[in-house]
């Protein structure tokens, strides 16, 4: 078949790597609404639960005993399965019914009529939902920060410049496991050193990772995954009360705790048991909820390609994130993980949880590089900082980043880099130099870098843990090493750990460890004029991007160069009577306040190329002054009014060029050049000699431009502050005046 070269192009396009399925629910590739799923039920016998969601007691996995000892709430149970699920489905969305009734009434439903509740919801419902019902009345922002090299310095110094760009909590991991103290160490060092109260984890095997914690080299942890099916844990060698029991382990040395779930893990595993990912989550999330931990990291994660590559793919993830909320769970909203090769794509799936906000829009927004990022990439990367700030300005949303400027990064940085130096140096670690640090102040990423000895580094790792070198002991060489904010700040750390306030659902430091949770800081939204609103100081840092310009000092309002003429006004124009005669009229501000066009030529040049053209094909120029508008066609239409062959030509200062006949109506014309930004005096030399032909009535090819579909997009800030001037510049009732023209001889 001969091919559509428009189809050749679509099948070029990023969205046309990524791999798209029809569902297949046997095996569980569906997202939601799967034929398989089962019908809610719930029954109860002397107050035990002898089937739940169409299974027998007797039939109960792991899954669904857990459920039914720990998360379903019985007392609730009768009151809401009773309960119609659409009625249930527009309790979510009712601004008169208040977060924390939805709460009560989903406590006591299974997961099969959860599922049916929120499958009545499009997705802008499923938004509306998460407004309302995350814990956390203010949203905030997860970063990941690695390297490829497991640089120490680096990583500290970009721990230090994502604290310092807003985020809440900062993740780590590692490459080569050994590595995981010093990883763990450099974030919590360079994470304090950018603000105070950022939480921090390294996400390794869980004994080691518990081991971290307990050190207090760091604050939190969410790698403790749990699944939909009873098989899939058991492939890990995992139950719920064995995660629980982990849980618990965390939370008694105040270590943060949040689990880790997602749809499609169990159909990656072969385990999904023919249900839908989001049934299977469903149960994850209870089983999360009956372990009693404050959160989850959800939305996927690290499947997040599966879900997307169904029908409903995106939808499926947002309603995830909802029902965590719905189960009163903090929730870190995915966006971690790469979900499409198109940016289109993605920013429309963030959108879910960037506008009515979440705890943690990212559970890992990629601080680095992407190819620095060892959790396989981030769905957003450093890169896209400029964006996701600009994404803020534009729906006045807090995403939990602000705007910074180059040197406080650099100076940020270096300072973490510094730190790490003493503390090395102090430790009898091995040496971090000078150009290392002043490598990290500057750097992008660890192509960057100086190469380190890794297997010293890795020693040094070894002895963190040999020698059970503690938070404590960081934040008291810090101390003695003049680096007395930093070691202030890891050392409160190390108090909030023992009081323990941010152990509470949603908590996050701000920047003078005051707790924000969901106890302090409930998500109090009831409609319009509640809730969050990014607003104040606050908002008027994030409208104060570093590339926000001023425009009171933007625009060419004075010429860029001395013009070469003396021009002379000669008293009111009249009306011509020369066959060959041609009226330039040239706009109110032409040479006076404006002095070049939008395209930077000097008024000058580009009067004297009209006349030259005029001139060429036997034609005479008069030149006036228009002061009655700025507007081009009016301009013109004005000079071919007072011209003897009844041609005018119309020049506003920016550029814009017209060539008018007077009986033409004013807003039609012989030839328009409207793009002032791509003309080049050839341009205005063959408009003057087009005009002269028109004079003798002859016809003439009219002059081409390029189009630049991006002129609009790059000059209209531009054009619109060189016509404010220009109008500025309007005598509403002054005729038209005479200008003399001399040009001065080229230097
Ligand atoms: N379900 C459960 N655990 C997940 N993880 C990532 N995605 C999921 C998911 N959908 C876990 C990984 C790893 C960490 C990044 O989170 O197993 O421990
Ligand atoms: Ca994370």
């Amino acid at each position: 078949m001969r091919g559509s070269r428009r189809f050749e192009i679509l099948a070029k396009r990023e969205i046309n790597r990524e791999t798209f399925i029809q569902p297949w629910p046997e095996e569980g590739l569906i997202g939601m609404e799967s034929p398989l799923d089962p019908t809610p039920s719930l029954r109860l016998q002397d107050g035990v639960v002898v089937e739940m969601d169409g299974k027998a007691r007797h039939e109960f996995d792991i899954i669904d005993s857990f459920i039914v000892e720990h998360a379903l709430d019985l007392s609730r149970a009768e009151e809401s399965m009773a309960m119609d699920s659409l009625e249930l489905a527009r309790m979510i969305v009712d601004i008169a019914v208040p977060r924390q009734r939805v709460i009560e009434v989903f406590a006591g439903l299974t997961p099969a009529k959860i599922v049916e509740a929120v499958s009545h919801l499009n997705a802008v419902e499923m938004m509306m939902g998460v407004q309302k019902l995350r814990a956390r009345r203010t949203p905030a922002n997860q970063a990941h920060v690695t390297n490829l090299r497991e640089n120490p310095v680096l990583l500290a110094a970009d721990a230090a410049e994502a604290a310092l760009r807003g985020f809440a909590e900062e993740e780590t991991t590692v490459a080569v496991s050994r590595f995981a103290p010093l990883n763990a160490l450099a974030l919590l060092v360079g994470s304090q050193t950018g603000r105070g109260g950022v939480l921090t984890q390294c996400a390794v095997e869980e004994a080691l990772n518990l081991k971290l914690g307990m050190l207090g080299l760091t604050t939190y942890s969410e790698t403790l995954s749990v699944y939909g099916t009873e098989s899939t844990f058991a492939d890990g060698d995992d139950s719920p009360w064995s995660k629980a029991f982990l849980a618990a382990a965390y939370a008694s040395r105040g270590i943060k705790v949040r689990f880790t779930s997602g749809t499609g893990a169990e159909v990656l595993m072969g385990n999904a048991e023919g249900k839908s990912m989001l049934y299977l989550e469903t149960r994850c999330l209870m089983c999360i909820r009956g372990a009693g931990v404050q959160g989850t990291q959800n939305g996927s994660i690290s499947c997040i390609a599966l879900p997307m590559a169904v029908p409903g793919g995106s939808r499926t993830v947002w309603a995830e994130n909802l029902i965590a909320m719905l189960l009163d769970l903090e929730v870190a909203s995915g966006n971690d993980a790469l979900s499409s090769h198109s940016q289109i794509r993605k920013s429309a799936k963030l959108m879910g949880q960037f506008l009515p906000g979440t705890d943690f829009i990212c559970s890992g927004y990629s601080s680095i590089p992407r190819e620095d990022n060892l959790f396989g990439g981030g769905n957003f990367d450093a890169e896209d900082y400029d964006d996701y700030l600009v994404l803020q300005r534009d729906f006045q949303v807090n995403g939990g980043m602000v705007p910074v400027s180059e040197e406080e990064v650099i100076e940020v940085r270096r300072k973490a880099g510094r730190a790490m130096q003493a503390l090395f140096r102090a430790l009898g670690f091995p040496p971090i130099t000078d150009e290392e640090v002043e490598a990290a102040a500057y750097a992008h990423g660890s192509r960057d870098m100086p190469e380190r000895d890794r297997v010293a580094d890795m020693e040094a790792a070894q002895r963190i843990l040999d020698e059970s070198i503690t938070g404590v002991e960081v934040a008291k060489i810090l101390h003695r090493e003049g680096f007395r904010d930093v070691a202030e700040r890891i050392l409160e750390i190390q108090k909030q750990r023992v009081s323990g306030d941010y152990l509470q659902t949603s908590a996050i430091f701000d920047e003078n460890f005051r707790v924000l949770s969901a106890i302090n800081d409930p998500n109090d939204y009831r409609g319009p004029g509640t809730g969050y609103r990014l607003s104040g100081e606050l908002w008027q840092r994030i409208c104060a991007l570093p590339q926000a310009r001023d425009p009171r000092e933007m625009g060419q309002l004075r010429p860029f160069r001395p013009l070469r003429w003396t021009l002379r006004e000669r008293g009111e124009a009249r009306v011509g009577n020369r066959p060959e005669e041609v009226v330039i009229g040239v706009g109110p501000a032409f040479g006076t306040t404006l002095g070049a066009t939008i395209n930077n030529l000097p008024h000058d040049e580009v009067l004297k190329a009209l006349i030259e053209g005029l001139e060429e094909e036997g034609g005479r120029a008069r030149v006036v002054r228009i002061r009655e508008t700025s507007d081009c066609a009016f301009i013109g239409h004005r000079a071919a009014q007072l011209s003897g062959s009844g041609i005018g030509i119309g020049l506003q200062s920016k550029g814009t060029v017209v060539i008018h006949q007077k009986d033409l109506p004013p807003l039609n014309n012989l030839e328009l050049l409207p793009q002032a930004n791509l003309l080049t005096l050839e341009h205005y030399r063959a408009i003057g000699r087009n005009a002269a032909r028109y004079t003798r009535g002859e016809k003439a090819e009219p002059v081409r431009t390029a189009i630049d579909n991006t002129a609009r997009l790059k000059h209209i800030i531009q054009t619109t502050l060189m016509h404010l001037m220009e109008t500025r510049e309007v005598l509403p009732e002054a005729p038209p005046v005479e200008l003399e023209v001399d040009f001065h001889p080229p230097r």
